[in-house]
């Protein structure tokens, strides 16, 4: 993972953001190559579930939303991660990633419970895979000891007195605070007054902007149930420990669909998008071992969505998620009534739809496709990161050629004999339509390992024979192979390859 951070930094993916002034945690700056690859992913999702189906339209909400729209969602009660404090070092940790396993035994049922051992979970030192094999061992060895109950803590704020028998990992002694609540959204005051009257959120999600706006999406008469509303945008999250790169961050980009339906079709629909969204994905090049679809079990599940469909996660296996660990890439939910009917409810405004086929009036059910941008442009770049110590570069950024930042570098082969204003020729003619490199300078096997960092899939040089026989040297990224084209056949390659 340092590696592919080096490289992200270094040829302008990914920088930390306000560096010059020592970084700002959770927050991420895209560089020219990071900026490309985000535009290519967002375009892609965006053309394959929006401008490509007849059910979905997009739409763009604000970030900054009426209060009562996070009251009615739940974020302003319930959006929170319990919060533990070092009281000598000063740390601060989330209890749930500093304590893992439950720690008490009971031998008899009448027996108080006592505290044995427990897991700690610090994120930075272990990885989700190893917190769980962790778990299990503490799990088997309080079973052979004879404990009657043990499993993962959910309630922090309920075991709070356990927190003081446990040492903090920062003075080894147990120095922590019982576990509060700490709610994850970044508030902000709207007008001249900073008093309670002004409070206002950096929406947590896009998704509430679209149930806000579903009536006024029905109401333009463009839609009519099954349909989906989608849209990209920025999300904040005030994550108390961000971490594993941009993975989990304070700001970072989200693609969600709400697709709206009648409750006897949910389920169908909801198998659906589930498949689709999987689907989806692998057609990014993310195949193979380490994309996988796992169901939520039914205890993960939301209240709402237990009597039906469920829940599934896309995942993908990280560098940082273990040996055989994934971690979330998108989550697709059965979200049946709640959302509408909570803003119904909160707003006043009736939110249900009239189904003229059916000659009824509904609340409609709800499936949400809800993916990471920024999450899943890290698992193209982990998916794209190929070690090569054949090649001067040492690696290689495989993407597929239509997400690729770069779609092809141009090279006079020397600045001289004619070349260079060939090279010129070209780049301008192309130009327009994809994203190139000009590159005149130092040799060609350095321009050549600057362009597979940067994942560019082909290079043409412009040498000697361009000028005699009108055709120009192709190397192909992934196979450092050459082969020569006609010059007037360099745009028909790329509008064939690059699709
Ligand atoms: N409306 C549903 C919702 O917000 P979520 O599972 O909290 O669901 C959806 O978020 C997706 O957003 C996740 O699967 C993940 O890809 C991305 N995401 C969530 N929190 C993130 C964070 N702090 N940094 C980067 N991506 C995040």
């Amino acid at each position: 993972m340092d590696n592919l951070v080096a490289l992200a930094k270094r040829r302008g993916f990914v920088f930390p953001s306000s560096e010059i002034y020592g970084g700002f945690n959770g927050f991420f700056d895209y560089g020219p190559l990071g900026a490309e690859l985000k535009k290519n992913i967002r375009d892609c999702w965006w053309n394959d579930m929006v401008r490509r189906r007849e059910d979905v339209v997009g739409i763009e909400t604000s970030i900054i939303m009426h209060p009562k729209v996070w009251e009615a969602s739940g974020h302003v009660a319930g959006f929170s991660d319990p919060l533990v404090d070092c009281k000598v070092s000063k740390q601060r940790y989330r209890a749930d990633q500093l304590f893992w396993a439950e720690v008490y035994v009971q031998k008899n049922p009448t027996d108080e419970r006592r505290l044995i051992g427990y897991v700690s979970a610090l994120e930075s030192e272990r990885t989700e895979e190893e917190l769980v094999e962790a778990a299990d061992t503490l799990k088997r060895k309080l079973r052979e000891q004879g404990a009657l109950t043990m499993g993962l803590i959910k309630d922090f704020t309920a075991a709070g007195s356990l927190f003081e028998k446990i040492p903090s990992p920062a003075t080894g002694e147990p120095t922590l605070t019982p576990p509060r609540s700490f709610n994850m959204m970044f508030q902000t005051n709207v007008g001249a007054m900073t008093d309670a009257s002004s409070v206002a959120y950096l929406r947590p999600e896009t998704a509430q902007g679209m149930f806000v706006d579903f009536k006024n999406v029905v109401d333009t008469g463009r839609v009519k149930l099954p349909f989906g509303i989608a849209q990209i945008g920025k999300s904040f999250r005030n994550e108390i420990t961000p971490r594993n790169f941009i993975f989990r961050s304070r700001e970072f980009e989200m693609m969600e669909v709400e697709f709206f339906c009648h409750p006897s079709e949910a389920n169908d629909w909801y198998q659906f998008w589930r498949k689709t969204r999987y689907e989806w994905w692998q057609k990014l090049g993310l195949a193979g071992q380490n994309l996988r679809l796992r169901d939520h079990e039914h205890d993960e599940l939301a209240h709402y969505a237990k009597d039906s469909g469920g829940c599934a996660d896309v995942e993908y296996a990280f560098p940082f998620s273990g040996e055989k660990g994934f971690s979330e890439l998108e989550g697709i939910a059965y979200r049946s009534n709640f959302d509408l009917t909570q803003h119904q409810k909160t707003s006043g405004v009736g939110l249900e739809y009239f189904d003229q086929e059916r000659n009824e009036k509904y609340l409609p059910h709800v499936i949400e496709p809800a993916a990471g941008l920024t999450r899943g442009l890290l698992a193209v770049i982990c998916e794209a990161y190929t070690p090569d110590e054949s090649r001067p570069s040492k690696v290689f950024m495989k993407f597929h050629p239509s997400l690729a930042p770069v779609k092809a570098g141009i090279f006079p082969l020397v600045n001289k004999d004619g070349m260079p204003e060939i090279a010129e020729k070209l780049y301008a003619e192309l130009r327009g339509r994809y994203v190139l490199e000009f590159d005149a300078k130092q040799s060609i096997g350095k321009r050549y390992a600057r362009m597979d960092e940067a994942g560019t899939p082909f290079c043409f040089t412009i040498d000697g024979d361009t000028t005699k026989d009108q055709t120009v040297t192709v190397r192909h990224r992934d196979t450092a192979q050459q082969e020569r084209i006609a010059l007037d056949k360099v745009a028909a390659f790329l509008a064939d390859k690059i699709r």
